[in-house]
């Protein structure tokens, strides 16, 4: 998002003080971040942009209090948008859009349903032989180099791949998806990017109202919900939008852990239980989505002691909420009661896709090459600053 400076990550002035959640310094410690703010209550206010003002809810209980009560937590944030500037950095994320991520009861209900059944429909061995094909092409490709970016050069391209397969599109049309998604991560790029993968998303639903097929695009248009053309691109834009950016974090951030950590470096040849344990562990300490949730009472609301303000955003920090040091005791693997995925009405309805994604992917090219390391320095691997991602700039590795 933007990388302008704030004054200061703690924010232990005032108790009225907002935190800063953009910049280098929260990007590079955002635990920190949350840990010296528990002390001024389970919600504070933050900065989620320069000006841009929201309360962040921290433990856990207050986490699933607020995700399981729409009717205090709406997710409309129409109000909200007219008091920020166009060219706010967490607009695009945060502005209403007619999909089912801005959306509650019955409306909610309808818009999920037609993406949950389809996904539903996914066949979970195709996935995962469309996983290991464009995985093993991905590090061939590699392999001659002897170094890559596991960010840029193989779990965005991967990701990017595999639902343009699942979405049935054509070459053509996978390429301009393919490349829009590429961009949109440059805030100097993002608002072109987005424009041509508006458009190229256009055109596949056009494609599959003449030539339906055996894909998740063609089961939404003839889901019992009767998606207008409008719904269908609002609803296959979020699967996109919200899915490869989590998913391809998702893999590079359990591979940092499984190349950097010597509770997992040392067992790499252990194979698919080392990568489930390395991936419980993220999904607790390192959500990919760490903090979103967001939703805009439309009264002033009092809340754990705090008062929130009418059409002031509220976002749950999933990171924070799952390190809750109430709560955090006891091992975490095989411990799956994190809030990774979101929890209530919107909780992820991709989780099995998702997590099969990411352990065929880091499961391929740690079979390929075992004696793969790091190139650098692990603590000079960066963060990509914003409020809402944990993401790595890069992940440089030499095999
Ligand atoms: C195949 C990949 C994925 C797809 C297609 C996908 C799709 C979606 C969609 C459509 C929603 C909105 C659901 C609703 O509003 O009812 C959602 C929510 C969510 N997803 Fe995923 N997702 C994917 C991967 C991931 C990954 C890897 C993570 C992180 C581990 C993640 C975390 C979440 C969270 C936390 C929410 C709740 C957001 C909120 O409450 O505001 N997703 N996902």
């Amino acid at each position: 998002m933007t990388t302008e400076t704030p004054p200061t990550t703690a924010g232990q002035g005032s108790p009225h003080e907002p935190v800063p959640m953009y910049g280098t310094d929260f990007a590079a410690d955002p635990r920190q971040v949350y840990d010296e703010n528990r002390p001024r209550g389970t919600a504070v206010p933050v900065e989620l942009a320069p000006g841009v003002e929201a309360t962040l809810i921290l433990g856990y209980d207050a986490a699933l209090e607020v995700l399981r009560d729409p009717g205090s937590f709406p997710k409309d944030g129409r109000a909200w948008e007219k008091t920020v500037a166009d060219d706010c950095p967490v607009k695009p994320v945060m502005a209403y859009r007619p999909s089912c991520l801005y959306a509650d009861g019955e409306r909610h209900a309808r818009l999920r349903s037609a993406l949950q059944d389809p996904l539903g429909r996914i066949d979970v061995i195709d996935l995962r032989r469309h996983v290991e094909e464009t995985a093993d092409s991905l590090i061939e490709s590699l392999a001659v180099r002897g170094e890559a970016d596991l960010v840029g050069e193989y779990a965005r391209v991967l990701v990017a791949s595999v639902f343009t397969r699942l979405f049935g599109c054509p070459p053509e049309l996978a390429e301009r998806v393919i490349l829009a998604l590429s961009r949109i991560i440059d805030v100097e790029q993002a608002a072109e990017a987005n424009m041509m993968l508006t458009e190229a998303l256009a055109d596949l639903v056009l494609l599959k109202r003449r030539e339906p097929g055996p894909d998740v695009a063609s089961w939404m248009m003839a889901h019992p919900a009767r998606l207008t053309d409008q719904e269908m691109m609002d609803s296959i834009a979020l699967f996109f939008g919200f899915g490869t950016e989590p998913q391809h974090s998702l893999i590079a951030n359990g591979l940092r852990l499984l190349l950097t950590d010597d509770r997992f470096a040392g067992d790499l040849s252990g194979g698919n239980l080392a990568i489930e344990d390395a991936l419980d562990e993220i999904l607790w300490t390192d959500p990919p989505l760490a903090n979103l949730g967001f939703s805009f009472p439309v009264r002033d609301t009092d809340f754990a002691g705090t008062r929130l303000p009418a059409d002031r955003p509220v976002l749950v920090s999933f990171a924070a909420a799952n390190t809750d040091p109430s709560r955090a005791a006891g091992s975490r693997v095989g411990n799956r009661a994190h809030l990774a995925w979101g929890a209530g009405p919107h909780t992820c309805p991709a989780k099995r896709p998702a997590r099969l994604i990411a352990t065929v992917a880091i499961e391929r090219l740690l079979d390929r090459f075992p004696d793969m390391e790091v190139a650098i320095d692990p603590a000079e691997l960066r963060w990509r600053p914003g409020p809402f991602h944990r993401s790595l700039t890069a992940l440089p590795v030499r095999f």
